[in-house]
C-alpha cells in the first residue's frame, strides 16, 4: 500500500520548503516596518464563526468548507480564511482595550474543499493583515500600499491593483434591489445557487464561478450609480491617498469579493501575466466596518488583506525570481581511515560551531564516495583528513571551484576558509 497525499494538498520538501520561508521572511520583514505584530490563532474555530462571517450564501460557507463533529458533539471547520478567527481572538481576548489601532500579521495555512487547479488548492497558505478601530482614508491607502510594496520586494511584475467601492449599507441596499430587478427577467437562466442567492444577497451573483459568462452578469448594472454621496467621497479620499503614495490600481465597478463581510473599499492584486497563472488574485481584502460588532464585540471597523503563497511562490518561479537561497560555503570533511574519521568528526563540529554548513560521510574511508558527497552537496571547500594529516597535525584543504589543494597548520582553517570565500565570491 503506497499513500498519497490528500487531494490538493502539497509537499513542501528542500529547496521548496526554502523558498517558502523565503517569501515568508520577505512578508514578515516589511510588514514590520508598518508596526505589526503577529497574531496566531488555532486552525480550527466553532463553525458559525465562518457561517456568520463569511456569509450562508458565499462558495466559501456553501461549498468549501472542511466541517466535521468532533466527540463532543461539536461542529468544528478548519479555517478557511483568517480574517473570522482574527476577528473572534480580538474580541475574545478584549485586544480592543489598548488605546491606538490594533494591527495583527498571521502566516497560516488554510483549507478549502474547492477543485485543485493550477493556484488553487484544498490546503494553502496565506500570509494576511487585519487593522482593527482605524479605517480612516490614508491608513487604508497606506494598508493597500504595503501588499503593493511586499509584492515589488519580491520583485514580482505584472501585477495589477484592482480597487472599488461597494458602499456603506445603504448604498448596498439600493444596489441589491436594483440587481434583483435587473436579473427578474433572466432568472431561469442562472444556475441553482445563483436563483437562491438572488433573494437573499444578489451581490452574490456576481461572484459565482459558474454563471461569470452569462450575459444577464456581464450587463448588470454597476455598484457606481448607487453609491451614496459619503461613500463616493470616502472612495476618492482612498485613491488620493494611493496616488500620494506612487501606487498604481484601477478603480473596477465589477469588483465585488467572495466574503460578506466587506464593506466600503475592496481590492485585488490580479495577476496580468502570460501563463497558467493569469486572472488570478495573488491577494486581495478590504474594509469590514460591521464584523466585529456582528460577533458581539464593540462597534470597531476593521480593514485587511490576504495573499496566497502557492499562487506567489508558483508566479516567482515562472518569472525566476528567487535568489540563491543556499548561499554559504558549505564544507566537506573527508576522513581516510577509522582513526581519520573520529578526526573529521571533531573538525566538522568545530566548523559548525564557526557557522558553516558541513557534511561528512560518517562510515566510508574511501576517497572516491566522500568526494562525490561532497559534490553533491555543493561543498565550495573540502578538508582532507589522513594518517600524514594527523601525524602532523595539518589538514588538506581542496578549494572546490578552482581545484586549488594546501595543506595548511590546523588552527589556520578558519582563516584558510574565510580566503576560499573571498576567492570564490561568497
Ligand atoms: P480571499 O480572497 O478569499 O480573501 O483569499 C485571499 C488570497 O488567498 C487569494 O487572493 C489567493 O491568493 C489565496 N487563495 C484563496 N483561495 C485559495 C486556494 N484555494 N488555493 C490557493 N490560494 C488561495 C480572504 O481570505 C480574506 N480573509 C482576506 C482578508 C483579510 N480580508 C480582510 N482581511
Amino acid at each position: 500500500m503506497i499513500y498519497q497525499r490528500v487531494k490538493g494538498m502539497l509537499d513542501y520538501v528542500g529547496e521548496e520548503a526554502a523558498k517558502f520561508r523565503y517569501i515568508e521572511k520577505c512578508f514578515t520583514e516589511e510588514i514590520k516596518k508598518y508596526g505589526f505584530r503577529e497574531i496566531i490563532t488555532p486552525v480550527l474555530e466553532n463553525t458559525e464563526v465562518f457561517v456568520r462571517s463569511s456569509g450562508e450564501e458565499s462558495d466559501i460557507v456553501e461549498k468549501e468548507m472542511y466541517t466535521f463533529t468532533d466527540k463532543g458533539r461539536r461542529s468544528l471547520t478548519l479555517r478557511p480564511e483568517g480574517t473570522a478567527g482574527v476577528v473572534r481572538s480580538f474580541i475574545e481576548n478584549k485586544l480592543y482595550a489598548r488605546p491606538e489601532p490594533e494591527k495583527l500579521y498571521y502566516f497560516a495555512p488554510m483549507f478549502r474543499y474547492s477543485r485543485p487547479q493550477a493556484g488553487r488548492y484544498r490546503q494553502f497558505y496565506q500570509f494576511g493583515v487585519e487593522v482593527f478601530g482605524d479605517v480612516s482614508p490614508l491608513l487604508v491607502a497606506d494598508l493597500i500600499a504595503s501588499g503593493d510594496k511586499i509584492l515589488k520586494r519580491l520583485g514580482i511584475k505584472d501585477i495589477i491593483l484592482k480597487i472599488n467601492s461597494i458602499g456603506d449599507f445603504s448604498s448596498r441596499e439600493a444596489y441589491a434591489d436594483r440587481l434583483r430587478a435587473h436579473f427578474a427577467a433572466h432568472r431561469d437562466g442562472l444556475c441553482e445557487d445563483c436563483r437562491r442567492r438572488l433573494d437573499k444577497n444578489p451581490l452574490r451573483v456576481l461572484d459565482c464561478k459558474a454563471d461569470s459568462d452569462h450575459p444577464a452578469v456581464i450587463a448588470a448594472p454597476s455598484i457606481a450609480d448607487c453609491l451614496s454621496a459619503e461613500a463616493q467621497e470616502y472612495f476618492r479620499k482612498v485613491r488620493a491617498g494611493l496616488d500620494l503614495l506612487g501606487v498604481k490600481y484601477e478603480a473596477d465597478s465589477r469588483l465585488v469579493r467572495g466574503l460578506d463581510y466587506y464593506t466600503d473599499i475592496v481590492f485585488e492584486y490580479i495577476y496580468e501575466g502570460d501563463n497558467v497563472y493569469r486572472g488570478l488574485a495573488a491577494g486581495g481584502g478590504g474594509i469590514y466596518a460591521d464584523l466585529v460588532s456582528s460577533f458581539g464585540g464593540p462597534d470597531i471597523p476593521g480593514v485587511g488583506y490576504a495573499m496566497g503563497l502557492e499562487r506567489i511562490l508558483g508566479i516567482m518561479e515562472e518569472q525566476n525570481l528567487f535568489p540563491a537561497l543556499d548561499s554559504g560555503l558549505v564544507v566537506a570533511v573527508i576522513g581516510l581511515d577509522e582513526a581519520s574519521k573520529e578526526k573529521s568528526l571533531q573538525v566538522a563540529s568545530l566548523l559548525r560551531e564557526a557557522g558553516y554548513r558541513c557534511e561528512l560521510d560518517y562510515a566510508k574511508t574511501a576517497l572516491k564516495p566522500q568526494f562525490r558527497l561532497a559534490d553533491r552537496a555543493g561543498a565550495g571547500a573540502i578538508v582532507i583528513i589522513g594518517e600524514e594529516e594527523r601525524k602532523n597535525n595539518v589538514l588538506t584543504v581542496k578549494n572546490a571551484k578552482t581545484k586549488n589543494q594546501e595543506t595548511i597548520p590546523e588552527e589556520n582553517l578558519l582563516a584558510y576558509l574565510k580566503e576560499i570565500e573571498n576567492e570564490n565570491g561568497i
